[in-house]
């Protein structure tokens, strides 16, 4: 009869076998838990009946034995099968989580079809990644960025000392512009600071309350001066009907001075730049118009990002800056709740408007 307990045994095997593998197809781990649970206890208790069946019919000790080790050993199998199938994609993640740590950037965890939790732990991290790698790509490319404007002014102030210094030049010639390359450095340094300040949230706003018209006075007065020069008309619009906001004034000023600088200085002469302030239904609007040379295209959205010129070519000296302003403007916009965005103005030129919460 021993034959009889092989077949037992065997079958029993096999029946934890396909067992287990029907558990790999539950659709998450917490159902492959319960059915290696079910399976670790059903299959035991089937072996104590098929156990009894035999002792009632053979009367055979070491039968019983082999039939209950049969069984013990398939839920053992079972149970390790599965804990393979849950522990694999773990490791993987496990995996790509440290090459994630020691700085490969690039590290992505495998995607998984199931089990569903860790197929989403998978799909999260992958995310994650991708957010830590674009972040980390942005901050090089701003490093990159600001010392290249640190350094050309720094080598141009330091050729014209040596310059000096050698006798080859005189003081009155060169000092004007050593004093422009030095606003300059300064302009980019304040700036920079600003932008880290809006990145670390470390800005203080003073809100109080404001009249959007008042700023648009103080901003226009300010560039009348450069405006004149260039021969382009100034005008401002301010709807009676504008309400005062809660804000505060030397950011949105700053913010207008950007915008009507900007816009002097893609407008040639006999060209206008207009301020428009008026309420809408939740913000008031302020929008710079000019009839200038206009927005790049797809400039519509690229001119907020950081260190964004349409034109490459043009450096601080030729008039150009350093591509930060818009990204300020943003910045503080934003801190008040606002937004801001830029648009083709019809007839030709830019129009680049603010939204400030009521
Ligand atoms: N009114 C406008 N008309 C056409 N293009 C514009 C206008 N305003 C901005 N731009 C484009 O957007 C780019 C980014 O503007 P942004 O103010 O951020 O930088 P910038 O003026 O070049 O330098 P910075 O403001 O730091 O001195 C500009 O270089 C220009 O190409
Ligand atoms: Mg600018």
């Amino acid at each position: 009869m021993i034959e009889v307990a092989i077949v037992l045994a065997l079958s029993t095997l096999l029946v934890g076998i396909v067992a287990a593998l029907v558990v790999r197809l539950l659709p998450t781990v917490r159902l492959q838990l319960t059915g290696l649970t079910v399976l670790a206890v059903s299959l035991p208790l089937g072996a104590v009946l098929a156990s009894g069946w035999v002792m009632f019919h053979m009367h055979d000790d070491v039968k019983i034995l082999a039939v209950s080790a049969a069984s013990a050993l398939s839920a053992v199998i079972g149970a390790l099968l599965v804990a393979r199938w849950i522990v694999g994609p773990i490791d993987e993640l496990r995996l790509a989580s440290r090459q994630l740590a020691t700085g490969d950037l690039a590290a992505r965890a495998p995607q998984l079809g199931r089990p569903a939790e860790l197929a989403e732990l998978a799909t999260s991290f992958n995310e994650m990644a991708a957010n830590v790698e674009r972040i980390f790509d942005a901050r090089r490319q701003l490093v990159a960025w600001a010392s290249h404007d640190l350094r050309t002014p720094v080598a141009a102030i330091q050729a014209m000392l040596e310059a000096l210094e050698d006798g080859l030049a005189s003081p009155e010639e060169y000092l004007p512009v050593v004093r422009e390359q030095v606003q300059g450095l300064s302009l980019l340094i304040d700036d920079l600071f600003e932008l880290a300040c809006i990145d670390a949230g470390a800005l203080t706003l003073h809100l109080r309350s404001t009249r959007v018209g008042d700023i648009v006075e103080t901003c226009l007065r300010a560039v009348d001066a450069q405006a004149r020069v260039q021969g382009v008309r100034l005008e401002s619009r301010v709807d009676e009907a504008t309400p005062e906001i809660s804000a505060a004034p030397d950011k949105v000023e700053r913010v207008l001075l950007n915008l009507l600088t900007n816009a002097l200085r893609h407008t040639p002469s006999d060209g206008s730049v207009a301020v428009i302030v008026e309420p809408a239904e939740q913000s008031v609007q302020v929008a710079v118009e000019d009839t200038g040379t206009g927005l790049a295209p797809g400039g519509e959205l690229r001119i907020f990002e950081r260190f964004w010129k349409a034109d490459e070519a043009r450096s601080r000296s030729e008039g150009g800056g350093a591509g930060l302003g818009l990204a300020i403007a943003r910045g503080l916009v934003e801190a008040h709740g606002g937004t801001i965005w830029a648009e083709p103005r019809p007839g030709g030129g830019a129009r680049i408007v603010f939204a400030l919460p009521r």
